[in-house]
């Protein structure tokens, strides 16, 4: 199921993130911060456990969060995503998945994946701000799910119609968080609008 989140906040940097004229610094900082909002939003309903505390004054039953939470960057630009949801849930423990989009097939290349051993029971959120063609995503849920990975969440910052039907076709039950649905994808893969080539935008290369 596909949910755009459209919080005002996320869509003005949104905004700002698409702008060519934004640099390197200013893209990395909006990224976590959008991010974070959007960390926000898709952990709302995780469960939660009590948990007595006393405060200066009294007893009192407190709740804390009460999940595994295992959040998996998809290599390179995933990773520009990770500080915004470690700033929330610094808890979390964090697995890495290398894919890279052969330019001539779009075809995903694995060429790295480390999980945490919690990875079967856990609430597991993969990063990635694009979500062209599908291809990655779609190769980094099957991972995922390899190693018995069941309870998934995809979140992205920009997502073409072409990766949203691919994806949702490929992993039905995998719900898909993005700040934006944009127009389509040009001769080369790349998201139109969109805001370019993230893994550049943010490593600057
Ligand atoms: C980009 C992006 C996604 C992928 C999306 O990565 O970060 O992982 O493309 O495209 P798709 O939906 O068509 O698979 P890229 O392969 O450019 O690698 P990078 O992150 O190392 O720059
Ligand atoms: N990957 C990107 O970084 N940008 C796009 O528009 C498509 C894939």
């Amino acid at each position: 199921m596909l949910h755009v989140l459209d919080h005002p906040l996320i869509q003005s940097k949104l905004t700002l993130m698409r702008d060519v004229q934004t640099d390197n610094e200013t893209f990395r900082r909006l990224l976590e911060e959008l991010t974070a909002l959007m960390v926000y939003e898709i952990t709302r309903q995780y469960p939660l456990r009590d948990r007595p505390i006393e405060t200066p004054l009294e007893s009192m039953m407190g709740r804390v969060l009460d999940a595994s939470i295992v959040l998996v960057p998809i290599l390179r630009a995933g990773t520009g995503m990770l500080g915004g949801v470690l700033h929330l849930v610094p808890m979390a423990k964090v697995g890495h998945i290398g894919l890279f989009r052969d330019p001539e097939t779009l075809d995903p290349v694995e060429y790295y994946c480390k999980l945490p051993p919690e990875t079967p029971e856990a609430h597991i959120i993969l990063v990635d701000p694009m979500l062209a063609t599908g291809g990655s995503a779609i190769e980094a849920t099957r991972i995922i799910k390899r190693e018995g990975g069941k309870d998934i969440q995809f979140l992205c910052l920009v997502a073409a119609p072409e990766g949203i039907e691919t994806y949702a076709a490929a992993h039905p039950d995998v719900p898909i968080y993005t700040a934006a649905l944009d127009r389509q994808l040009n001769e080369k893969g790349y998201i139109l609008p969109g805001l370019g080539d993230a893994g550049d935008r943010i490593f600057g290369t």
